[in-house]
């Protein structure tokens, strides 16, 4: 629908940035910190970009108050962060390990003190090596005791503080690198175990959302979910269907799970015909049932374009582009469920990531239909290469997909939806887990690249200054 008129944005609004422990932080070994799988895993050969990893990253650790220094002049209302579990309990279980959190104790206290709401991710993929070693981690259901002595702590320590707490950044993708591509830590192939590790997953989340709300912290807490709105090739039917079948199997398994507490229909049919269901144990579906995030974070990159794949002689998966040279990417696909296919209305970034903003809007409309929950937008942004030219960058691509997609928030707000914040990836420019510093998202350059011997001297891009008058104006002149 067109509005002859836009909603204006709640004058509360969180206007804000993210980012993650691994991907900025560096000192992966001190004040006691003990590894994360990441720690490990970058080190096998051909597993990153170049073999990039993030010792150094881009310093966040000891340069943490700068940054915050540029938040303030930015303007930001809100930055979302991670917790390295293995800061505070370097093992991932045991004795808290008091300088490791003494570092988020700083950096909340910083941020609170220049006017910015902190936002912590308990879980940002660094998970503790001890507990990968010990029972493989999220495949075994020791860590939802784990993960909930973890998640208190943090609870206990930052409550009053901290008012907005996202459990698990994107669930649909570590649970999927992990165990279906193998692509992130502990990188196996085995869709049965993939299906059994995300259950558990999910009754890790649920616990630590009944947790929360048990203890009475002052605040929200919800997931994170990578959404992708899937679309159709055209209406032929079989095309409408491969959409659906994407849709049921990539967005409504998570999200569904997350608000109504039960797997959709069709995917849990389909799952126990081919034997994958997830088994579910005495208590389980009460506690999926029984757990209500109060608001659901969503990191939206794109939409996806679906055709039909038969069963017989359909196209199967393929690896994806992370060498930044567009085109590059194959078309990949599940038989008898979809095909991906290029959609010929859209831009692509190098990444070849399709740049759609009127996806956003029809996202926060899917699931404001769905789940009538209030959403937070917990990453946006574009990664590119950017270029330092007599010290500056001219981010104007950057700009535009930003724009595009602010003003795609307000046609939703101005649609129905509840949207409490923005969050653009990233603040900084950080590590890409697979594609090393060449693809950066940041307001803020970070002189780091693949050699990992960078200045590390922090450059406001043009993207900042333009995101300081957006936050100044309340995004009225969008
Ligand atoms: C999200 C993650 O999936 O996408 C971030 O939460 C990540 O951690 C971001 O960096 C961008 O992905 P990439 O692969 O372009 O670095």
């Amino acid at each position: 629908m067109e509005h002859k008129k836009l909603s204006t944005f709640p004058a509360d609004f969180l206007w804000g940035s993210a980012s993650a422990a691994y991907q900025v932080e560096g000192a992966p070994f001190e004040d006691g910190k003990k590894a994360s799988v990441w720690d490990n895993f970058v080190r096998i050969p051909g597993k990153t970009f170049k073999g990039t990893n993030g010792d150094v990253a881009v310093d966040h650790y000891h340069r943490y108050k700068e940054d915050v220094a540029l938040m303030k002049e930015l303007g930001l209302k809100s930055y979302r962060f991670s917790v390295a579990w293995t800061r505070v309990l370097p093992e991932g279980r045991g004795a808290v390990n008091s300088a490791g959190l003494k570092f988020y104790e700083n950096l909340v206290d910083e941020l609170i003190e220049n006017g910015i709401e902190p936002i912590i991710t308990l879980y940002h993929w660094d998970l503790p090596q001890s507990l990968q070693d010990l029972y493989g981690g999220w495949e075994s259901r020791e860590i939802i005791g784990d993960f909930l002595n973890y998640a208190e702590i943090l609870f206990e320590t930052f409550k009053g503080k901290v008012k907005y707490w996202v459990s698990l950044n994107e669930q649909n993708v570590f649970t999927n690198q992990g165990w279906v591509t193998a692509t992130h830590p502990p990188g196996k192939k085995d869709m049965k175990l993939f299906y059994q590790v995300n259950h558990i997953a999910n009754l890790a989340n649920a616990t630590v959302i009944n947790k929360f709300h048990e203890l009475e912290i002052p605040g929200q807490i919800g997931p994170s979910f990578a959404y992708t709105p899937q679309y159709a090739k055209d209406s032929d039917p079989r095309n409408v269907l491969a959409a659906e079948n994407a849709e049921e199997m990539y967005s409504h398994f998570w999200m569904d799970v997350y608000m109504y507490g039960e797997y959709p229909l069709a995917a849990l049919a389909l799952l126990r015909e081919q034997g994958l269901a997830p088994v579910f144990e005495a208590g389980d579906a009460a506690l999926l049932k029984s757990a209500q995030p109060d608001f659901l974070g969503i990191n939206y990159y794109q939409s996806a374009t679906n055709a039909w794949n038969p069963l017989d002689g359909g196209v199967g998966a393929a690896s994806f582009n992370t060498t930044g040279k567009k085109g590059t990417t194959k078309e990949s696909g599940v038989p008898g469920l979809h095909k991906k296919i290029q959609n010929p209305f859209v831009e692509r970034t190098n990444w070849d990531w399709e740049i759609d903003p009127e996806g956003l809007r029809i996202a926060l409309r899917r699931i404001t239909s769905r789940y009538r929950i209030p959403i937070m937008i917990t990453e946006n942004g574009l990664g590119e290469y950017d270029k330092l030219e007599e010290g500056k960058v001219h981010d104007d691509y950057r700009i535009n997909y930003l724009e595009s997609h602010v003003r795609a928030i307000k046609e939703a707000i101005t649609d129905g939806a509840t949207v409490i914040g923005y969050h653009t990836w990233s603040y900084t420019d950080l590590l890409s887990w697979l594609n090393g510093y060449q693809k950066r998202y940041g307001f803020v350059y970070v002189d780091q690249d693949e050699t990992m011997e960078g200045s590390l001297k922090r450059i406001p891009k043009d993207s900042y200054y333009w995101y300081q008058h957006l936050i100044e104006t309340n995004a009225e002149e969008i």
